[in-house]
């Protein structure tokens, strides 16, 4: 572990990074996910050799064998954070609870765990060689540190190698709709995760199984799916990409528990504390997809929004699946929602006081 912690990051600077004036174009509007910046970290890991050839170098293509376990069994993490520009410098959002939950996803999927301060020193540098990659205004740079099984070997077992990554996207809005909110649609067919299963690890098959009904919502004219649970097909559990929460007209709230089937989102754990402290009653409990037409349709439930890194918080305006649809409160963005938001932004971006220690400065 010792001989962990002190990896030195080897540093090949990029020799022909973007040029300055090609990069504030791209930097105008960058949409989400496909703008990228000059340099990546790796970080190679094998069982002989633990963490070891660490290095900071140009953003480019791997070269891997067609037999690399990954291609064939799916042992992959990843995870997603933003740095955002304050001042001359920059700044991560709760980065160590990114560093827990890879932990655990490495543990789930039978993979190597990476030790925090690996994990925050590999970010902290990408972000410092990057740092003119962050756009301006409501802009952020997103941070994917990822994780797959490099052994060269076809057979259903652990791999021995492993490379670790981490690449840095300049994004803006992740929704491309102008719409005030967004809308669902319930997946009746299909389910995210299964009691047991993998629901709670951020691990590339999730999201690879939801594409299906992910699908099947942008047919239907939405712009997420929204998953139910595998057992009784009837609780909300999560979006896709995000976290849910619902709204009542007494001003409390409520979001669905985290029961192994849904992945521990640090935007909901942190609206969570948010809420708490201004003096909302918020539960996290079980919410069916029954109660919630009712609700909507009487007027008990006001609000409901979608939570998450890419995401922030994001009205839900519309509900619709093969039962029909219903709106939730005027079907656009509700105040308690906002309120919310702003607090939550307010401190990600530096405006509002950090009395809960979530603000990583990167130096
Ligand atoms: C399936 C899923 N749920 C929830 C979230 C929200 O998690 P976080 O707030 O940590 O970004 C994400 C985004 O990472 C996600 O992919």
């Amino acid at each position: 572990m010792s001989k962990t912690q002190s990896l030195k990051f080897v540093h090949h600077p990029n020799p022909s990074p973007v040029p300055a004036s090609k990069r504030a174009e791209l930097l105008a509007n960058p949409g989400f996910g496909r703008v990228f910046s000059d340099h990546m970290v790796t970080i190679r890991y094998s069982d002989a050799d633990h963490w070891h050839d660490a290095r900071i170098e140009p953003r480019g293509p791997i070269s891997m064998d067609p037999a690399a376990a990954v291609l064939h069994y799916a042992q992959e993490i990843f995870e997603g954070l933003k740095a955002y520009k304050t001042g001359d410098g920059a700044t991560l959002f709760r980065p160590r609870e990114n560093a827990r939950r890879f932990q655990q996803s490495a543990e789930r999927l039978a993979m190597p765990v990476l030790p925090e301060e690996l994990f925050l020193e590999a970010v902290d540098q990408l972000v410092s060689i990057d740092r003119a990659w962050i756009p301006d205004g409501d802009g952020s740079l997103y941070i994917r540190p990822f994780m797959f099984a490099n052994e060269i070997f076809l057979g259903v077992k652990p791999s021995s190698d492993y490379l670790f990554i981490v690449i840095a996207s300049s994004v803006g809005s992740y929704f491309k709709t102008d719409a005030p909110a967004v809308s669902l649609w319930v997946s009746q067919e299909f389910t995210r995760a299964a009691p047991g299963g993998t629901g709670a690890a951020k691990c590339g098959g999730n999201y690879a199984s939801s594409l299906l009904a992910q699908a099947e919502a942008t047919r239907n004219g939405c712009d997420q799916v929204v998953f139910l649970d595998a057992v009784e097909q009837k609780w909300v559990e999560e979006l896709g990409g995000m976290n849910i929460f619902f709204v009542f007209d007494d001003g409390s709230m409520v979001t669905p528990p985290l029961g192994g089937t849904i992945l521990p989102g640090i935007t909901r754990s942190s609206l969570l504390t948010l809420a708490k402290d201004k003096g909302i009653k918020v539960r996290e409990d079980r919410y069916s997809i029954d109660q919630w037409r009712t609700d909507a349709r009487s007027g008990r439930l006001r609000e409901a929004f979608a939570c998450g890194t890419a995401a922030v918080v994001t009205p839900i305006g519309t509900v619709r699946s093969k039962d029909g649809e219903f709106k939730i409160g005027n079907g656009g963005p509700g105040t308690q929602t906002e309120d919310l938001k702003s607090a939550l932004v307010g401190i990600q971006r530096g405006h509002a006081a950090d009395k809960y220690g979530w603000i990583h400065k990167v130096f």
